[in-house]
């Protein structure tokens, strides 16, 4: 056995994490609601300082513009189509039937760039049955909803959680300063002022090393060398800041609540489209995995990583189940996440709507509760 299958198979053990295999034999899918994160992007504009290589990042962003859908993006936004394609073949017919998809991307180029690249994927026409003899490409329409009023954007235009992020953001943790002392203290001196007191910053200068590494620019070695622990502190940044208990609701609450509307429906055998798929951003991804209640969030979420509610009919008893997916990165393996205090994974459905309803919103209250109002002005700048 490969030393690299070997730390996979610990990796599973470790995270009580179980690998696709026979969890869903025996199952019938009724339906199933994804969410994902954009292909590799260029770094965010406010990002480019936090770099070791400003000038060389800006110049090759340049072809691009800042936080634009790269190259290296379309291909792994094509390659998560095959992912969606492959796992949800059971839903959907070889060529598009707008009433078997739900597609909605939020209002950003790269975002919305990843689900065009992915959808030629997922309907890449077969020798001899597309529209063209020369163009292989089906036209798939997505929806989309701008910042202000799309409720996967929280971060923009739900003032109450913005606020709640930007104060945590800066604030003081103090035993992971402790714990993470030794990054923060190099990732000081690389940047020139001291950040030991706000460790969660890390969440940005970590997104900043992934995009500037996609473009090809080499980070320092010596960061290199701990490049996985910055990414482990980035995970926990996220779990604070898009993952706390009190807020994660403001960021994916009501898309929790449309999971609710149309799987009954999907249960109840009423005219649905059986797949429901988001196009969004890291944040997204991270709060379904808080507000779906899931025991081992997986960390910073990676370009074009996905993760769906599936839910299933086991054949044998009749139980409606909901099975959380997660798909780390296209082309690696996609992995079964347990939801906290179900006991297996293949969760009971009403077991899982007792489990996560407290974290779920109507898109009234959620407005409400953000105070929002219709003169808000959004700064939209880290998401067009
Ligand atoms: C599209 O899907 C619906 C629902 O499954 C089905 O009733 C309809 O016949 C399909 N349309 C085409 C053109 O295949
Ligand atoms: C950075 O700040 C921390 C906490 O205030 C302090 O302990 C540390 O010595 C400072 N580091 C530098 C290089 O100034």
């Amino acid at each position: 056995m490969s030393k690299f299958s070997i730390s996979v198979l610990l990796l599973m053990f470790s995270c009580g994490v179980i690998i696709a295999d026979d969890v869903t034999d025996g199952t019938e899918l009724l339906f199933s609601l994804l969410i994902h994160r954009h292909g590799d992007r260029t770094p965010i504009e406010f990002s480019l300082l936090l770099s070791n290589d400003p000038i060389t990042l800006v110049a090759l962003s340049a072809p691009y513009g800042y936080g634009q859908l790269t190259d290296a993006g379309k291909i792994r936004a094509f390659a998560l189509g095959d992912y969606i394609g492959r796992r949800y073949s059971e839903l959907l017919a070889p060529r598009y039937n707008r009433s078997e998809v739900y597609i909605r991307s939020t209002d950003s180029t790269r975002t919305k760039m990843t689900i065009l690249t992915a959808l030629a994927s997922i309907y890449w026409p077969a020798e001899g049955t597309g529209w063209s003899d020369k163009i292989n490409w089906e036209p798939v329409p997505y929806t989309t909803v701008p910042a202000k009023y799309d409720f996967n954007q929280g971060t923009v235009n739900c003032p109450t959680f913005t606020n709640y992020v930007t104060a945590a953001m800066f604030t003081p943790y103090p035993e992971l300063s402790e714990r993470y002392s030794e990054i923060l203290a190099l990732l000081s001196s690389k940047l020139g002022y001291n950040i030991s007191n706000v460790p969660l910053i890390v969440f940005a200068i970590y997104d900043v090393y992934v995009s500037q590494l996609s473009l090809g620019l080499a980070i320092d070695d010596d960061v290199a060398a701990v490049l996985d622990q910055i990414e482990e502190l980035a995970g926990i940044s996220f779990d604070l800041l898009y993952g706390s208990d009190n807020y994660k609701k403001y960021q994916a609450g009501v898309l929790l609540n449309e999971f609710y509307t149309y799987s009954a429906q999907a249960i109840a055998g009423v005219d649905t489209q059986r797949l429901r798929i988001y196009s969004a951003h890291d944040v997204n991804v991270y709060a379904f995995e808080a507000v779906t209640e899931i025991e081992n969030r997986q960390g910073a979420p990676k370009y074009a990583s996905a993760y769906s509610l599936e839910v299933r009919r086991v054949t044998e008893t009749g139980e409606i189940v909901v099975l959380p997916v997660y798909q780390p990165t296209p082309g690696t393996p996609e992995i079964y996440l347990q939801v906290k205090g179900c006991g297996d994974v293949l969760c009971n459905y009403d077991r899982f709507v007792e489990i996560t309803s407290s974290n779920a919103l109507d898109e009234d209250t959620w407005r409400i509760e953000c105070g929002f109002t219709d003169d808000l002005v959004i700064d939209d700048s880290s998401v067009d």
